[in-house]
């Protein structure tokens, strides 16, 4: 069976006294109620981490960065480095969210890049694909996710393709309220693993946690987790509200 993940990326949100606040009340439902068989992955920003990984230790609460630099080290003003990723304590970082495509300009190659860093310094990458409403308006929603795909993860070799985590996040749906329609999200998380299958095979297709983004949250989280092909969720705004948050993990 797939793993089932809830992960809340808190985009640009906290200080780090509020940080320590909703990590520690995340982690603290989390060790009393341990919703069945979940990982649960929290994205703060990269100052947080350290220490929200110190404060957490022992929760079984798991971090994500939220971006990495698409070079390994130098410089690079301002960026950070997956190795200095790694040394905060974090397993993960979410690589090609849409704002950084669309506000910071990343490209597919730079994604590329940067996934193979992931990998090289054991970091999971969390990678997030997803069309426009005007593409999905002009019927190209497949197409476009499909090209985002082989232009980066389908580059992967068999063996680091199984190591990824994809999060198909329409873009029209961040924080804008509008959710997919649970059936919209599971028809693009089949086509997803059809794709996957078509490039790999039907196992690796079946093996890849496919998690859905886009305000997410604990009233439509139920029937959204209830499809077939989604296996958990990728949490913006939900995510920075710490009861909200859990009952989203509550939600398989
Ligand atoms: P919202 O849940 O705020 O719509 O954001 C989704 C998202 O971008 C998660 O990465």
């Amino acid at each position: 069976m797939r793993q089932r993940i809830v992960a809340g990326n808190w985009k640009m949100n906290t200080t780090l006294e509020e940080g320590l606040q909703l990590a520690g009340d995340v982690a603290k439902d989390y060790i009393k109620n341990r919703p069945g068989d979940i990982e649960l992955i929290m994205a703060p920003p990269f100052t947080h981490i350290s220490e929200l990984v110190k404060a957490t230790a022992g929760s079984g609460v798991k971090y994500a960065a939220q971006n990495c630099a698409s070079e390994k080290e130098g410089a690079y003003t301002g960026e950070v480095s997956v190795a200095m990723i790694r040394t905060t304590g974090a397993t993960y970082v979410i690589i090609g969210h849409s704002e950084r495509r669309t506000l910071f300009g990343e490209k597919d190659e730079t994604l590329f890049k940067k996934v193979r860093l992931a990998l090289e310094e054991s970091l999971v990458p969390i990678f997030c694909c997803g069309e426009l409403l005007e593409e999905r308006e002009a019927g190209n929603h497949f197409e476009v996710v499909k090209k985002q795909l082989d232009n980066t993860l389908f580059r992967l070799d068999e063996v680091d393709f199984r190591k990824v985590i994809i999060a198909y996040e329409p873009v029209w749906a961040i924080g804008t309220g509008k959710t997919a329609t649970p059936e919209q999200a599971q028809e693009m998380q089949a086509a997803i693993r059809k794709m996957i299958a078509e490039r790999y095979d039907e196992e690796t297709a079946n093996d890849i946690p496919i998690l859905y983004g886009g305000s997410c949250k604990a009233s439509n989280a139920a029937e959204i987790f209830a499809q077939p092909d989604v296996d958990g969720g990728l949490i913006g705004g939900a995510s920075l509200m710490a009861d909200e948050f859990m009952s989203i993990a509550r939600s398989f």
